[in-house]
């Protein structure tokens, strides 16, 4: 008799368990069926399936270019490959900021479509309506504030954000407004690290990371950087578990050499 095991699906309700028990959350972007396998296999909280696909899948400077379609391609990739983790979707930049009607059919498309559990989106108060408009809907939402890449021109650059007491203030206000709008979780990415905790002790809700510090309730890392697939991009934040640029590199080469050389295939590897 063949027993078969159910494995418990990380939720949303489960991730603020997390945070009341001090159990820290993990979180890993995702594009793509395989990547993603590997990933809920290790036992990962949520996969963000980010815009952030714009830079590492598309290779664009920015994530402004990606589309609904494309994420949803993504995101339908990565829902297919997971048994565990809570799977979350960037909206993309124009899908969502100014009408809040447009935000709905965007985010109801990416989880008609996709199979996604819940959606990601950049902003505070600003984008107060369309947030509402979309937890009406059932749909839950994570917010994102600090740097926020859909909005780098209006920044200029990436460097660290709220540093200035002004901004600090507004952001701690957004986190709290974006808690009661009703907003599961908040990343925080690139702002100094007490004001980062600082937030995270102010909210019930879990704030997860990047670059924002240990004083918060979970960290999140672009994959493709952590594995040391990326190399042109070293912030203080990241931290490289693997060199895979260089693993990857040198495998390559070896093939190209053994297949020049007709060391590949040899006796054993043909029918
Ligand atoms: O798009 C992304 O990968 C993100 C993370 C950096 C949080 O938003």
């Amino acid at each position: 008799m063949s027993v078969h095991k159910e494995v418990k699906k990380v939720t949303t309700h489960q991730l603020q368990e997390m945070k009341r028990r001090g159990e820290k959350i993990s979180m890993l972007t995702a594009y793509d069926y395989t990547m993603a396998k590997i990933i809920d296999h290790a036992g990962i909280d949520v996969i963000l399936v980010g815009d952030s696909a714009s830079n590492v899948m598309a290779g664009h400077e920015t994530t402004l270019p990606i589309t609904l379609d494309q994420m949803i391609y993504h995101a339908s990739s990565v829902i297919r490959a997971i048994d565990r983790a809570l799977v979350v979707v960037d909206l993309p930049f124009g899908s969502y900021q100014g009408n809040s009607k447009e935000a709905l059919q965007s985010a109801v498309k990416i989880m008609k479509e996709s199979g996604a559990h819940a959606v990601k989106m950049e902003g505070g108060r600003e984008i107060k309506d369309s947030i509402e408009r979309i937890l009406s809907a059932g749909i839950p939402v994570m917010g994102h504030l600090g740097l926020t890449p859909q909005s780098i021109y209006k920044f200029g650059t990436y460097t660290v954000r709220a540093k200035e007491e002004e901004e600090a203030k507004r952001l701690l206000e957004d986190a709290k407004l974006l808690e009661d709008y009703g907003c599961f979780a908040l990343v925080l990415e690139k702002i100094p690290a007490s004001l980062a905790e600082q937030t995270a002790k102010s909210i019930t809700i879990p704030v997860i990371g990047i670059g924002a510090g240990g004083g918060v309730d979970g960290q999140v890392l672009v994959t493709h950087d952590m594995l040391g697939m990326t190399h042109e991009f070293s912030p203080r934040f990241l931290r490289r578990y693997l060199n895979l640029y260089e693993s990857m590199s040198g495998a390559f080469q070896q093939y190209i050499k053994d297949v020049k050389s007709r060391d590949f295939p040899n006796d054993s590897e043909q029918y």
